[in-house]
């Protein structure tokens, strides 16, 4: 590579206070316009965050260690990044900004770790978990779009634990997937299907995030939850979750995943579900009203939120897709 050819602003004797502008003016070479404001804004609360804390060289080694670690430990099955990102509350804030929820429709949560591409589907009734110290829980859902008109055809990918708190790719010697199925809404936008009611456990914490948790004395537990997938196509993806009232972890979740427009009661099927489910009339019951939105709204609320939320830290750009690029002229 002859330098001479290279466009690079010339750079040298760099300080605390300029060093920024000169990183972000070497990565404004990039053509891409929203990496380069990406990595603009990056660099900007980085080295603001470095001159906030007056960060000490050993600081800094300690944190690159523990993302090393962090690095070190992850598989295809223990994802210690998404963990990180959970447990710093990014997911959720994430999935609030690109997946905005207008009012009356299902909120998202987070998807943690857990979701494998193993899960075989289901006919309606079916049994997803063949754990026999679970306490069986009928599970009748509808879904609906944001008019009310129920939606058919949804695929619904579902998982939860065992009993033990526990999902399959946990367990070393597991045999295939268990705790975990796909379904279809049929015409009237209900699905059905056989789980086991829910406990709460605690995350992976044998790692650099759980000592991380420890170490700012917080506990490592989420409260009892079954987790939804739903794909239609022109409808937003939806990862939620719902959650058991009353849990103990209900206020604390280590993920903060809980909102109360997803927290359920369990209730018994009584003489009704008992006759059309073909379950006893003190099985436990789970019953849940989806409301999906459809792409279109989802792309303008996102477009709307985005042009409020920059306006109000007065930035001046441009929105493309919903996602804010710098205004050049
Ligand atoms: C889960 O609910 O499966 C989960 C979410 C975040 C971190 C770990 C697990
Ligand atoms: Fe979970």
């Amino acid at each position: 590579m002859d330098p001479s050819q290279v466009k690079i602003p010339p750079m040298k004797d760099l300080t605390v206070d300029n060093i920024t502008e000169n990183v972000i003016r070497i990565n404004s070479l990039c053509d891409d316009e929203r990496m380069k404001y990406v990595l603009e804004r990056l660099v900007t609360h980085l080295h603001d965050f470095a001159r906030e804390t007056r960060l000490s060289s050993q600081e800094w080694m300690t944190g690159l260690k523990f993302l090393t670690e962090v690095g070190q430990i992850c598989t295809e099955v223990r994802q210690e990044y998404i963990l990180l990102s959970d447990v710093l509350g990014l997911s959720i804030l994430v999935d609030s900004i690109d997946h905005p929820k207008p009012s009356g429709s299902t909120e998202g949560t987070v998807l943690g770790p857990f979701h494998t591409h193993e899960a075989e589907e289901l006919p309606a009734g079916g049994s997803m978990s063949k754990d026999p110290a679970g306490e069986p829980l009928l599970v009748v859902c509808n879904i609906r779009d944001t008019n009310g008109k129920p939606v058919e055809g949804v695929k619904i990918d579902i998982w939860e634990t065992d009993s033990s708190g526990h999902y399959d790719v946990q367990h070393a010697d597991r045999e295939g997937p268990d705790g975990r199925c796909i379904m279809r809404s049929d015409k009237e936008g209900i699905f059905w299907f056989q789980a086991i009611t829910p406990v709460p456990y605690p995350i992976p914490h044998d790692g650099p995030v759980g000592r991380l948790l420890k170490k700012l004395g917080r506990h490592p537990y989420r409260p009892s939850h079954m987790h939804f997938m739903f794909e239609k196509e022109g409808f937003d993806h939806l990862i939620t979750a719902l959650y058991l009232r009353n849990d103990p972890f209900e206020t604390s979740d280590a993920v903060f995943g809980v909102k109360d427009s997803l927290v359920v009661d369990i209730k018994r099927a009584g003489p009704e579900y008992a006759a059309k489910y073909g379950v006893s009339e003190d099985h436990a019951l789970l019953t849940y009203d989806f409301v999906l939105v459809s792409d279109v709204e989802t792309r303008e609320l996102r477009e709307k939120n985005s042009k409020a939320a920059l306006d109000k830290l007065g930035r001046k750009v441009k929105i493309v897709n919903g996602l804010p690029i710098p205004e050049l002229d």
